[in-house]
């Protein structure tokens, strides 16, 4: 290590760094535990969710985040300096008056947490009450659970009334639970508060990209799902438009029925080029919306602009000169499943192991995905025509692929349809680009837009849900679902190496060392749910024999007589 020939300037500065990340570990929101159908959730729950309510705006209830309240009252911002410019340790004395003042709300209310916020911070009652009026009212509703009577009103054929869906700190108004969840009008999409704030999450991307590129992505891959964008009011929707250079416009009936060139000048960068892939279910929920995401393009493809401001026109114009194709077959960029298909199956392909090399996946991802959407220049619909070589050719242009993660409850390695989607697109562009693409998240939970690297997400990943003790005991208190939850953590884990290579040795070798290396917790795993522990053994050997894991030869053999040891006692002969 290079140690040494830090001066004390780079030193503190690489210290800053860790605190930093720890910090953004320690801070992280995870799960503790599985959502029990029919249980309201504890004090300790609820204070989390209710501190991060309250630390963003929320204009449709009146209320400010109580972050910039705070940062205010005393004194460390002006009003309409966001907090999260405010300097680590600034930030951490803002963040330990709001947590303690969320502690006080729950344990004594409303009046001592407004008091409490008045001495320390200088919070007005006026504004506090308004946050905790807000907060008052998802506490109550906190309590409240019906879901399992509203299942059983369902089964016998009665109304169950719609509730919005969204997860508890996007939109409070989805309490109480148990009710019928409800899209949204795709006409809708996006919203003037959802394209507004996807500007700046599209220039972080960009920013990121040009950062370490050294120029502007010519063409990105995005992937949209149809949930994601019911619950944010279509954030991805609006991203792939500011990559564009397009904004949305809507008609006498206030539908988003067109968009209109946002001029380069405005823009002041090219307008990237957008390969969109999209969920089976945002295909059936938001018809609209796929008709506009193709006018998009083929809007930006019409203006005459020169190539190097408008990759969209410069690639269709390209394409055209190359392959003497129509215009048509040059400017798809909206493919899903074919109609009444879902799904990528590289998710199944991975968790079957049945698969020889990599390329097999990105192959079976533009196998599944090939179904062009949109409309042809007469007007024509294109409703899932088979189009492969123009998928393949788009995709051959894609530096980039990018997704929108908007909530904490469900992230890279809780499901696997993150790796199927995201990593499926890296992997087909892998092989058609001869380049990987560079592969990033947003995190659009917090208020200060984070763009991440894949690889930088699976570690703070890792390390605050899968390696974290608090979430993993909080799993094993549910023991059988408890342990199989780990396992699927750890084989989503593996669908990253598979996909896009993104996985560090340390989370593999951090893995074998906490769940199998350690006899006590060993012992526990497996008189609780021998099978998922033999999954995860077989898994990460898998991972090591198909190369993604440099382990030691001890390792392995521990492992591999672990697994010996597993299949005796599941046949019983233990
Ligand atoms: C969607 O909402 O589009 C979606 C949900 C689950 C998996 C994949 C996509
Ligand atoms: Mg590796």
């Amino acid at each position: 290590m290079p140690e040494a020939k830090l001066n004390h300037e780079e030193r503190d500065k690489r210290v800053l760094d860790l605190y930093e990340q720890l910090l953004e570990i320690e801070q992280r929101l995870i799960p503790t535990g599985l959502h029990v159908f029919g249980r309201p959730s504890h004090a300790q729950e609820k204070a989390d969710v209710l501190r991060l309510i309250a630390s963003f705006d929320r204009p449709e209830f009146g209320s400010r985040a109580i972050t910039d309240l705070v940062a205010e009252g005393v004194g460390l911002v002006q009003r309409g300096t966001l907090f999260s410019t405010l300097e680590l340790q600034q930030r951490e004395r803002v963040g330990a008056v709001v947590h303690q003042a969320m502690e006080i709300f729950v344990a004594d209310g409303e009046a001592a947490a407004e008091k409490f916020l008045e001495q320390q911070a200088n919070v007005t009652r006026h504004e506090s009450a308004k946050v905790f009026s807000l907060l008052n009212d998802v506490s109550e509703k906190l309590k409240t659970n019906n879901e399992l009577e509203s299942l059983v009103r369902a089964l016998r054929g009665e109304f169950i009334e719609p509730g919005p869906g969204a997860d508890l700190v996007q939109n409070p108004a989805i309490l109480p639970t148990g009710r019928n969840t409800h899209a949204i009008n795709p006409y809708s999409i996006p919203s003037t508060a959802s394209f507004a704030r996807s500007k700046v999450v599209a220039d972080s991307l960009l920013d990121r990209f040009r950062k370490e590129h050294g120029a502007y992505p010519q063409s990105m891959a995005l992937v949209l799902w149809g949930l994601d964008n019911i619950k944010t009011q279509g954030d991805g929707v609006a991203q792939a438009l500011w990559l564009l250079g397009v904004k949305p416009v809507r008609d006498a009936l206030n539908r988003v029925t067109q968009v209109e060139p946002i001029s380069l000048a405005e823009l002041g960068r090219p307008r990237i080029d957008v390969v969109m892939t999209i969920s089976g279910i945002f295909r059936d929920l938001f018809s609209p919306t796929v008709q506009l995401l193709d006018k998009a393009v083929r809007l930006v493809a019409h203006l005459d602009e020169p190539h190097d401001l408008n990759y969209v026109r410069k690639h269709v114009m390209d394409q055209i000169a190359a392959e003497g194709c129509e215009l048509d077959d040059a400017a798809v960029r909206v493919f899903s499943n074919a109609p009444g298909n879902y799904g990528t199956n590289v998710n199944f392909m991975v968790m079957d192991s049945q698969w020889e090399n990599e390329d097999t996946l990105g192959d079976l991802f533009v196998i599944r995905k090939c179904f062009a959407y949109g409309r042809d220049s007469k007007g024509r619909p294109i409703e899932g025509r088979e189009a492969r070589r123009a998928m393949d050719r788009a995709l051959a242009r894609v530096q980039a692929t990018y997704q929108n993660i908007d909530t904490f409850e469900i992230g890279l390695t809780d499901v696997d349809h993150y790796f199927e989607y995201l990593g499926g697109v890296s992997k087909a562009v892998e092989k058609r680009a001869q380049a990987k693409p560079a592969i990033y998240l947003s995190d659009s939970l917090s208020r200060d837009v984070k763009i991440r690297s894949l690889e930088e997400t699976l570690r703070l990943e890792s390390r605050a849900k899968t390696l974290n003790p608090k979430w993993y005991e909080g799993m094993l208190k549910h023991g059988f679902r408890g342990v199989a939850e780990i396992e699927n953590h750890v084989s989503n884990t593996f669908g990253w190496s598979a996909t896009a290579d993104a996985v560090d040795d340390w989370i593999y070798t951090e893995v074998a060392g906490t769940f199998l290396l350690d006899e006590e917790m060993l012992d526990r795993l497996r008189k609780l749910n021998p099978h998922s522990v033999h999954s995860l053994v077989e898994r990460l050997l898998e991972a090591h024999g198909r190369g993604y894991w440099d382990a030691d030869d001890s390792t392995l053999e521990r492992l591999r007589d672990i697994s010996r040891s597993l299949e005796d006692q599941l046949e019983g002969v233990a």
